[in-house]
């Protein structure tokens, strides 16, 4: 792991007030852009450099819901479970992705290639029930065939692949 890439972004949120408490979560949130989750070594660096206890870190990673403390996906899906998802069937859409997939929501496939989330409300309830695969909005109204999403991500990944 690249720890000077950890210095760069604990200095750009640091320059300003360098005497300051430091801006933890907005430290976190950049670190996880960065590698789409948290891994233990990022934390104890930055823990160390901030010099904040490593548990504190960790109490914040655990307690909001966006950061991750195991490695995503190599595809991300994201199933909002927000009240107008929920409404619209979510729960049984969640059931099948789990089905399809064979994992849990909040687990990663063994190859590492999908991983299954359930989030709150992702802010576009119109189209509700909604999925996000890597940034990418999905309603599911109307469609029944939801497994299909995995099968298409599979051939694109296929397509990339060869
Ligand atoms: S509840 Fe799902 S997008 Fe708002």
């Amino acid at each position: 792991m690249d720890l000077k890439r950890i210095d760069q972004i604990i200095d750009n949120h640091t320059a300003v007030d360098p005497g300051g408490y430091p801006p933890v979560i907005p430290i976190l949130q950049d670190i996880q852009s960065e590698y789409r989750w948290l891994p233990e070594p990022a934390l104890k660096h930055t823990a160390k450099r901030l010099r904040v206890p490593l548990v504190d870190l960790y109490g914040i990673a655990t307690f909001y819901q966006s950061f991750r403390l195991t490695p995503p996906g190599e595809y991300q899906i994201n199933l909002c479970m927000g009240t107008a998802c929920h409404v619209e069937g979510a729960p049984l859409i969640l059931g099948k992705l789990e089905r399809k997939l064979g994992i849990k929501a909040g687990e990663v496939t063994t190859d590492g290639k999908f991983g299954l989330d359930e989030v709150r409300c992702v802010g576009c309830c119109a189209l509700a029930p909604v999925v996000v695969i890597d940034e990418e909005y999905h309603s599911l109204k109307g469609r029944k065939d939801v497994g299909k999403i995995i099968d298409e991500k599979r051939k694109e990944d296929e397509r990339v692949e060869t």
